[in-house]
């Protein structure tokens, strides 16, 4: 059975096995090694990947359930002008998350700065179960996110002029 769906920007199929989870076929397949193997059962987050614009983990998606869907992962969000609001908000308030977990803590910056433009504690805390590490605090992911809310700010307004 062939399986379509949108991987970062491109049509893509597979014909593994529809049990296949999405965690394998990304990295197998498609050789996208930001998306981390972990305890494969939905506690940890490195394996964390967008859905439909929503964070999920890829270790819990069977390939059966891709069908016509959008998945991203950073490496996408690399090429965008996005990434570098966050990655210079993150430089800025001195977070630096560790090469296993940074991917899933810029997916999860970045689907908190779509949802708002100006982001507060509260609204971030309902993301930090999903991003939890015991190196960082949810304090200094929330500043990170809010330094990067400010370049992105600074940037929709040189885009303006
Ligand atoms: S590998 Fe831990 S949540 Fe997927
Ligand atoms: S696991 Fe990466 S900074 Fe904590």
């Amino acid at each position: 059975m062939k399986t379509d769906f949108l991987l970062n920007g491109t049509h893509r199929f597979t014909d593994k096995h529809p049990s296949t989870t999405l965690l394998d076929l990304i990295r197998e397949e498609f050789n996208l090694h930001s998306v981390h193997p972990g305890c494969r059962k939905g506690h940890c987050g490195t394996c964390t990947v967008l859905l439909d614009d929503h964070l999920v983990a890829s270790c819990l998606v069977p390939i059966f359930h891709l069908k016509g869907r959008k998945v991203e992962t950073v490496e996408y969000l690399m090429e965008s002008a996005e990434f570098r609001d966050i990655e210079l908000g993150f430089l800025k308030a001195g977070f630096h998350p560790c090469k296993f977990c940074a991917g899933i803590k810029v997916l999860t910056a970045e689907t908190i700065l779509r949802e708002w433009e100006h982001p507060k504690e509260a609204d971030m805390a309902l993301f930090v179960t999903k991003n939890w590490c015991a190196c960082t605090s949810p304090g200094s992911f929330f500043s990170a996110v809010i330094a990067s809310s400010e370049f992105r700010e600074r940037r929709a307004h040189a885009h303006r002029r």
